[in-house]
């Protein structure tokens, strides 16, 4: 299926490793350029090379703090400048954070988690919407998280983060519905990347609790965000797409 992104050009957050990489790749993989970014030069060097081996669009890299509001401008203009526009762009970049039940969270660490995972989005949204509306629209994808719909234990910063995406998506999408920008996100269950760590007794533990009995790849979270980001999704705004092994179902 032609999703139509041949030609235009899409930004990634947090590019450089996991699953930005792998929607980085699905994007070029249908003929979009690609603007890379990320805290490090690279992760994101790797993504470029496994793009140019597969023959696809064009890429570019910025080294960009997902919590700066001016980083993300830089990106955008980036977009502007080397290929004429933006079209979609995947808000990704995140980080798991200090772990510990709220009584004993740093007010610090708690305030890290929402500035990359949640502030990261808004900023990204607040310099890309502006971009797709001079040019022809453009759809937004946001990485939430199957932990932007339940709980978790003594992550209540990514947790909180992640339900605020799923709030901030939503309210987007409905100012944007009739200006020809699109907003959605994306809800992963656990997802086998550097995030989760190397502990294998817990990756195992993290599979058995998928009905599917086993974690996710992300190839397979970058398939639903570049169908998103493409006109074969143009009814769709405002949604929490779950791509959880059925984790939300029990
Ligand atoms: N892996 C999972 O199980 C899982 C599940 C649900 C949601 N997610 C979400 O998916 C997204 C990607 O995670 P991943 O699993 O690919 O992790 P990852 O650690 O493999 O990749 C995250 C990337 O984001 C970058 N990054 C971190 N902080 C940044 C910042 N301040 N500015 C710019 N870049 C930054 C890192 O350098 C890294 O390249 C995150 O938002 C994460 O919360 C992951």
């Amino acid at each position: 299926m032609d999703l139509g992104l041949n030609g235009k050009t899409a930004l990634v957050t947090g590019a450089g490793s996991g699953i930005g990489r792998a929607v980085a790749l699905a994007f070029a993989a249908e003929g979009a350029n690609v603007v890379l970014t990320d805290l490090k030069q690279e992760g994101m060097d790797e993504t470029l090379r496994l793009m140019r081996q597969a023959g696809s669009g064009e890429g570019a890299t910025l080294i960009a703090d997902a919590g700066s509001p001016e980083d993300h401008q830089r990106a955008v203009d980036l977009a502007v400048e080397r290929f004429g526009g933006l079209h979609a762009a995947c808000n990704n970049a995140g980080i798991g954070g200090e772990t510990n039940p709220v009584a004993d969270l740093s007010p610090e660490g708690f305030r890290k988690v929402i500035e990359v995972n949640l502030l990261g989005v808004f900023y990204g949204m607040h310099a890309q919407i502006p971009a797709m509306l001079r040019g022809e629209g453009g759809a937004i994808v946001n990485i939430a998280s199957i932990l932007g719909q339940v709980g978790w234990e003594n992550s209540s910063p990514y947790v909180s983060s992640k339900h605020g995406v799923v709030g901030l998506t939503r309210s987007a999408a409905l100012e944007y519905a009739q200006k020809g920008v699109r907003v959605n996100a994306v809800g992963p269950g656990f997802i086998q990347t550097p995030i989760l760590g190397q502990d294998q007794a817990a990756l195992d533990h993290l599979a058995s609790l998928h009905p599917m009995g086993r974690m996710g790849q992300p190839e397979e979270i970058a398939n639903l965000v570049v169908f998103l980001c493409s006109p074969r999704a143009s009814l769709m705004i405002g949604g929490y797409y779950p791509a959880d092994g059925g984790y939300l179902a029990k």
